[in-house]
């Protein structure tokens, strides 16, 4: 029987994905206190349903940056897929785009950019490009060219990462990313390292460099979300890394509603970390997203059943979105606002 849920997708996985892999793709930072927030963050809140409310026919359909999507749901960045399955990053794309969603490819995929690319045009999935600034800025500006030629649509830029974070699973199981024997695909000898400066600078390197639209992933405050809209970025994504950089940090859907505020609708917001149901979802549109994004069941999908996996992940979200939005009487996106929530 297929699994019901995200969960069981996951108790599912875990057998098919070697003990210290498992690790790094489950594992956070230090404690993982936030790692675990991002759960319980979601817990806390909760809907005030409406009755009453004729939702014989629930549309979803949405757009980012103009690009139309099925649902409000995306593919968050995520490493090393060739872990969970041979085929790698490029099943997942199949899988996102018979789901009818957006996948974000990371640049440290353990398939390259430009096959990804090729996978994804055969079933229209839209792709974003997910970029680490590294030290050499020549292959920090090769890989933007190369994605741009790719017919990728944004580039996202990670920016909760000037270090990585202390991932204490992955010392003791001594696992380096992408964990051997896999290897980053965009680089020919090993994945270069991060460049020890981040600063708001780098934005307007980028801007020159590239006309593509910039988002501005990992952002947790009102003040780098208003420092972000001044800076001209076209999408915020508001996120923790799924609880593997600052340990302790808020847990994103707590830090949701300031950015939003901030932002004051002039760019688009969207979230991940946390998101295993379609209430997560739905409490997310609520609080001001756009969009959300996962990232770790998507590995669980496609370990379990490569592409289709995925399309399912995504299915089973989608389904559940569907009937959180007829249970709490808001048929349609534009009709989530902010009184379906009460915060704790
Ligand atoms: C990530 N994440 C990530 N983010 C990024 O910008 N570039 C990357 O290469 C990666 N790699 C990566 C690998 C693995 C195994 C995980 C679990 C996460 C973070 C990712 O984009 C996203 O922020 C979180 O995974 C969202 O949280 P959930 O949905 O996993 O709880």
């Amino acid at each position: 029987m297929k699994p019901v849920n995200v969960s069981e997708y996951e108790a599912l996985a875990q057998p098919k994905i070697e003990a210290g892999a498992w690790d790094f793709y489950q594992g956070g930072s230090d404690d993982e206190v936030t790692l675990r927030a991002n759960r319980s963050a979601f817990e806390r809140i909760r809907l005030r349903p409406r009755v009453l409310v004729d939702v014989s026919s629930i549309t979803m359909q949405t757009s980012v940056l103009g690009i139309p999507l099925a649902m409000p749901i995306m593919v968050a960045p995520t490493s090393s897929h060739c872990v969970a399955y041979p085929e790698g990053e490029c099943a997942t794309a199949r899988g996102v785009g018979m789901a009818g969603s957006l996948m974000i490819a990371s640049c440290v995929s353990t398939r390259t950019l430009e096959d990804i690319a090729e996978e994804a045009h055969t079933v229209q999935c839209p792709l974003f490009f997910q970029l680490y600034v590294f030290n050499d800025m020549q292959i920090t500006e090769g890989l933007v060219r190369r994605a741009e030629q790719a017919g990728y649509r944004a580039i996202v830029l990670t920016v909760d990462t000037p270090r990585l974070g202390r991932r204490e699973r992955d010392l003791r199981n001594n696992v380096i990313i992408p964990p051997l024997p896999h290897r980053a695909a965009n680089f020919a000898d090993g994945h270069p390292l991060f460049r020890p400066v981040l600063t708001w600078e780098m934005l307007s390197w980028l801007r020159d460099i590239t006309s593509l639209p910039i988002l501005l992933k990992g952002i947790l405050t009102a003040e780098d979300a208003l420092l972000a809209v001044q800076h001209g970025v076209d999408g915020i994504i508001v996120s923790n890394h799924g609880g593997r950089q600052l340990d302790g940090g808020l847990a994103s859907i707590e830090a949701l509603p300031e950015v939003v505020e901030a932002v004051e609708g002039r760019c688009e917001v969207y979230v991940d970390g946390g998101i295993r149901r379609g209430t997560d979802v739905l409490k997310a549109l609520a609080l001001g997203a756009r969009a959300v994004l996962i990232g770790r069941p998507v590995l669980w999908g496609l370990a379990v059943d490569g592409s289709e996996g995925v399309r399912d992940i995504l299915g089973l979200l989608r389904a559940e979105l569907e009937l959180a939005m007829a249970l709490s009487g808001r048929p349609t996106l534009a009709s989530i606002d902010r009184s379906l929530v009460k915060l704790p």
